[in-house]
């Protein structure tokens, strides 16, 4: 081979590296620039998916408030027909009493009195329903005690027509949270042991107890039953949504899951649940025992 083909040769193939690389740097930019669209549509992919997510969520929120609604107001018409029926039964029997000429002053007045007990017992049960339906979410001071006795006020009805002993050891700790919030919580939960308890066909099994107290910076609030407790296959899923094992009539699969909403992510503490046996004099009861961690 001469020097002149040798370069030749050599330029030939200088010029068909030079169109190679051209080409593969052709093939890098088409690349580049599908996997750029590809990228924009999935970032836009994401933000839509979020956006549903979000309205899910809002859904699921108002979802929870209907029920949360509905749950109460359930439980007004039940305190409210026994005082109800009291300040019926009370006129009537003073209307009878008038037309007979049997009536006197002295038990006219006492059953006047009693009507106005009923009527101011029906209006602070509306108060405390309104105070806990305001929307504002507000940091305020208030005593775990009050707010574990708010609850019981709210379901004694139930508590007592369901023949459920409740048992409670509750230091006296103050929070700094969402009042409101807390009262739901352990309204949801005390409702849900009401309701397991009910199935408890021997009425002095029922019981519920509630312990309250401070461990290093935080409140330990522990709520267990005697209702047999959860079954295993089915503990780790309550508290999603919609769970339910009652009846349609009956659950709506959301006490628990706005429970640990409220606990996590408003009240910045932990929930968890487990079964646990208690002895009562020489029986041992199970049951499920919550267990509610929130920072002081
Ligand atoms: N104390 C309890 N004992 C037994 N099962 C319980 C208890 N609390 C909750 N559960 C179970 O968790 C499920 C979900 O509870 P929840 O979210 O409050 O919905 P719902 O009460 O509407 O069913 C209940 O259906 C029940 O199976
Ligand atoms: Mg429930």
């Amino acid at each position: 081979m001469t020097i002149e083909e040798v370069e030749e040769k050599w330029k030939a193939r200088l010029e068909r590296e030079r169109k190679a690389r051209k080409e593969s740097e052709r093939l890098l930019e088409n690349k580049s620039a599908e996997l750029y669209e590809l990228n924009v549509s999935l970032v836009k992919k994401v933000e839509e998916e979020l956006e549903k997510n979000r309205e899910k969520e809002l859904i699921v929120f108002q979802q929870s408030k209907m029920a949360a609604m509905g749950e109460m107001i359930g439980n007004i018409a039940h305190q409210w027909r026994q005082p109800l029926s009291a300040i019926s039964s009370t006129a009537s029997s003073n209307i009878i009493q008038l037309e007979l000429g049997l009536t006197n002053d002295k038990d006219l007045k006492k059953s006047f009195e009693d009507i106005l007990n009923h009527t101011s017992f029906l209006s602070s049960t509306i108060d405390d329903f309104r105070n806990f339906f305001r929307n504002e979410k507000e940091f305020s001071h208030f005593s775990i005690g009050s707010s574990i006795e708010k609850c019981q006020n709210i379901l004694t009805a139930i508590i007592h027509n369901r023949s459920i002993q409740v048992v409670k050891n509750i230091e006296d700790i103050e929070l700094f949270n969402l009042k409101n919030e807390f009262i739901q919580v352990i309204l949801n939960i005390i409702k849900n042991a009401i309701d397991a308890l009910s199935n408890i066909e021997d009425v002095t099994k029922r019981y519920i107890f509630i312990d309250a107290f401070r461990e290093d910076n935080n409140v330990i609030l522990q709520i267990k039953d005697t209702a047999v407790g959860i079954p295993d296959h089915i503990i780790h899923k309550i508290f999603e949504p919609y769970f339910t094992t009652k009846h349609q009539s009956q659950g709506t699969g959301i006490g628990l899951f706005m429970t640990n909403e409220i606990i996590v992510k408003h009240m910045k503490g932990s929930i968890t649940v487990e079964n646990l046996s208690t002895q009562i004099d020489d029986e041992i009861l199970i049951g499920a025992s919550f267990t509610i961690t929130i920072p002081t």
